[in-house]
């Protein structure tokens, strides 16, 4: 069926600043890394694309790796966008990233120029597309100078195929590094994208400051621990979701480990009116260094009821305690 966006996409939507940049970010963005790959339903990918669109998420992260099999997320994100987004182009923030494993021998995963580089054109090749908006470095590298690293992000934007870079998973030290770098180049850190969630907090032992001080914009990927702080496993494991799938990243022993504290969690926010996920989510962006919380899905109703956390009142320091008291937190 043909897909025209909804023409209320932008009425309720909220965006913030990220960084000290011109680009807004929709407060939440919805991620690929799972749910879009060779072994899952297209067309549910694709309706969940609609759906995030249709309601003001113009951003979609990647990264070369997103399937499996890798490749396959952002090939399946072109199909997407080719079909169905045909002159709304400007509209899209897509970003995508190398760093990790992608092709076999010495040149296929980490932080070097050749990598990068060369990732960035396989990149834009799958999803048919002539430049990303963001391009990231998706992990530090301890064995190739920053120089280099950078000086590959700084060469994609001259080149005419990212617009920003950002980088992911840097420590506090490393962050600095890089934007120093990156300024000295000419081409500003947009954006670090960090591990954050209630159950995930290294971010906030440094990196959120330096985030503000470099005018760096924060996005928080698995703000929901990968499902966890939602309402997905207080009755076990169900066979469609990630934590039963061979393929997902999310091992059963994590829920199993976590589940007493979310079943805590779930009762302050019954107490907020909000669901689990919803309170996750209002969680992360109640820090002003988070532009985004970038979320994942596996059905379009999931993003529907994240989309109510962006409206939620602000936590009294009642509810911040109890959730740090749920989650052992001193
Ligand atoms: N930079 C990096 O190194 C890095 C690493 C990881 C992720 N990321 C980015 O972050 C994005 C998000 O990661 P993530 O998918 O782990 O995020 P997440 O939002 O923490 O978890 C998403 C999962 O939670 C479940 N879920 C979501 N909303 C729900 C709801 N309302 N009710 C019940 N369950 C719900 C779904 O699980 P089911 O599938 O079980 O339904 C969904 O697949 C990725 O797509 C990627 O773009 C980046």
């Amino acid at each position: 069926m043909a897909y025209s966006p909804a023409e209320s996409r932008y009425k309720n939507a909220s965006y913030r600043r990220c960084g000290r940049s011109g680009l807004k970010l929709p407060e939440l963005s919805l991620g690929l890394w799972h749910n879009f790959g060779d072994v899952d339903d297209f067309q549910v990918a694709r309706s969940m694309i609609h759906t995030a669109f249709d309601h003001g998420i113009t951003h979609f992260d990647l990264a070369n790796n997103y399937g499996p099999s890798a490749g396959s997320a952002e090939r399946n994100f072109g199909k997407i966008l080719a079909s169905d987004f045909v002159g709304l182009r400007d509209e899209l923030i897509i970003s995508t990233k190398a760093g990790y494993h992608m092709w076999e021998g010495p040149y296929g995963d980490w932080g070097s120029r050749k990598y990068l580089l060369s990732s960035l054109d396989q990149s834009l090749d799958r999803m048919g597309i002539d430049y990303v908006d963001i391009f990231y470095s998706h992990r530090p590298d301890p064995n190739t100078p920053i120089e280099e690293t950078m000086g590959a992000l700084d060469h994609a934007v001259r080149s005419g195929k990212a617009l920003y870079v950002g980088i992911s998973s840097y420590n506090p030290e490393q962050t600095r590094m890089a934007a120093k770098v990156l300024r000295d180049l000419g081409t500003p850190c947009l954006i670090h994208q960090p591990k954050y969630s209630i159950l995930e907090r290294w971010v906030e032992d440094g990196l959120l400051e330096v985030l503000s001080d470099e005018g760096i914009g924060g996005i928080a990927f698995c703000p929901l621990a990968q499902g966890m702080l939602t309402n997905r496993y207080l009755e076990g494991v169900p066979n469609d979701s990630r934590a039963a799938k061979s393929h997902g990243f999310l091992q059963q022993k994590a829920v199993d480990q976590n589940i007493e504290k979310v079943r805590k969690l779930v009762a302050v926010a019954d107490a907020r009116g909000q669901s689990l996920a919803q309170m996750a989510l209002s969680w992360v962006l109640r820090q002003p260094a988070i532009a985004s919380a970038l979320i994942g899905a596996s059905r379009p109703e999931q993003i529907l009821e994240n989309l109510q956390a962006v409206s939620a009142a602000p936590f009294s320091p009642e509810e911040l305690a109890q959730i740090d008291e749920a989650c052992g937190v001193k």
